[in-house]
């Protein structure tokens, strides 16, 4: 709803265009510049679009300057933990949260969905012993495309919500065989006994046959209530995060009417990056570098020395500016499974006293450098046996329906056009 207008002037010619500012329920207006260039001959510069919004959207609003971070109005802290993963999927999918007869309905359909054409399984053979599982998952994801071939045309609204189901069902399932596959064990397909989260922990960690204890030293694989609850936890805290690199991915394929499996492979490219999701492999990197409680105060001031590029890991963030309402839930994770696990991890310790060391610092205050959703994962994650290769793929898993949901939205948004932005030209 426009409500007010702002005058743009060319000092050169003295000529001023007018733009409605429009408001959102929630966080900045805009101006609305769609028709800038017709009305002027000129684009506007904004590498990174730090300053554009790129489309109208209903899912997820974010408050930097004040931690909040709402799924379809619904605060993360009321989420994570308190509902299912599936829940919260459904709720950013449909926009609202699933009756209990809903949810136990798309819990199991998701269980049936679970299994991978025998032919997607077979391409994994092409694929070579320690190939990254982002590369596999990009691979098998794209593949999709060429099985389910009767998407093309999404106007059949159960169409369109059963491609949706099918991919979000699938991913953990591509994503503990892309990890199976790149260390050479026998895959494990999925159990529909089980619920979601658990069933992407059984199929990483069991033997053929079911079996979850080692044969030699009887070192238990059992699959614990407090690591599928945490985990549960995890995935919902990935699940969307508006318009970010990934998702802006998504929108972007999905703009040029392309197959909707194509799009979400080109959601898990961007995500592989590591100033995107590859973040938490790096804090785990700096806390094994770190290696010992006493060398904290060292890798501090490091951090605050000018002339030293090093950076802790796992601390600020470009939109948060405050603390990262994830991390505050992921912090009591982390404390749980340190009580139920009865962890006693050398790596936790060093994570407590960075923690502890940059939280009273007057350097990390006055920055407003607190730990994000990074800091705690990859040590949540250590805690759950996952390997470090795994933390993106289950950040893919976590985004899934965020990208799901962002590539809907678009599809039913009438304003949609295919992105295509412009540029400054400077060459030759
Ligand atoms: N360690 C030490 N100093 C830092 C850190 C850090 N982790 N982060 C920012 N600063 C300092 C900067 O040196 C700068 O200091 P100055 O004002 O004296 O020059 C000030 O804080 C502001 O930093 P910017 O880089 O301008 O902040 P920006 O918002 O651009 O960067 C970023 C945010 C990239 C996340 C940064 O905080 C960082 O590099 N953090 C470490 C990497 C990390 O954890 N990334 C994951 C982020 S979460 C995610 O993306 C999923």
């Amino acid at each position: 709803m426009a409500k007010n207008t702002m005058t743009l002037t060319d000092n050169r010619n003295g000529k001023s265009y007018e733009y409605n500012i429009i408001d959102g329920t929630r966080g900045p207006s805009v101006v609305d510049i769609s028709t800038f260039y017709k009305d002027s001959g000129m684009f506007t510069y904004d590498p990174g679009y730090t300053s554009t919004a790129s489309c109208e959207s209903k899912i997820t609003f974010i408050d930097g300057e004040n931690s909040e971070l709402r799924y379809r109005g619904y605060d993360i802290a009321d989420l994570a933990g308190k509902h299912s993963f599936l829940d919260v999927s459904y709720l950013l999918m449909r926009g609202k949260l699933p009756t209990p007869e809903a949810s136990k309905n798309f819990d199991l359909e998701i269980r049936h969905r679970s299994f991978l054409n025998e032919g997607i399984i077979r391409l994994f053979d092409a694929l070579p012993d320690g190939a990254h599982p982002m590369a596999t998952m990009g691979a098998a994801t794209m593949a999709l495309a060429a099985f389910y071939k009767d998407h093309l045309h999404l106007e059949d609204e159960e169409q369109f919500k059963m491609m949706r189901r099918r991919i979000l069902a699938k991913m953990p399932t591509i994503a503990a065989m892309a990890y199976r596959n790149s260390i050479g064990t026998p895959l494990i397909y999925p159990d529909v006994n089980k619920y979601f989260t658990e069933n992407f922990l059984y199929m990483l960690r069991a033997y053929p046959g079911g079996r979850m204890k080692y044969l030699g030293d009887g070192k238990n694989q059992e699959i614990r209530q407090v690591e599928i609850d945490a985990l549960d936890a995890i995935f919902t805290l990935h699940a969307d995060h508006e318009q970010n690199a990934s998702t802006t991915t998504v929108r972007n394929v999905g703009s040029t009417e392309a197959h909707p499996y194509v799009a979400i492979a080109s959601g898990i490219s961007a995500l592989w990056g590591s100033a995107h999701g590859g973040a938490n492999e790096k804090v785990m990197d700096q806390l094994k570098l770190i290696g010992d409680v006493k060398n904290v105060p060292t890798y501090i001031a490091k951090a605050k020395d000018k002339n030293d590029p090093f950076r802790l890991m796992g601390f600020g963030h470009r939109v948060y500016k405050n603390r990262d309402p994830r991390a505050e839930t992921l912090k009591g994770l982390q404390d749980k499974l340190r009580e139920e696990l009865n962890l006693d991890s050398k790596l936790l310790d060093v994570a407590a006293a960075v923690e502890e060391a940059a939280l009273k610092d007057d350097y990390f205050k006055e920055r407003g450098l607190y730990p994000n959703i990074d800091f705690y994962s990859g040590v949540i994650l250590t805690a759950l046996k996952i390997p470090v290769e795994m933390f993106t793929p289950i950040f893919v898993i976590g985004r899934t329906p965020g990208w799901l949901s962002q590539w809907s939205e678009l599809k039913q948004d009438p304003k949609h056009k295919i992105a295509r932005p412009r540029q400054l030209y400077t060459g030759n």
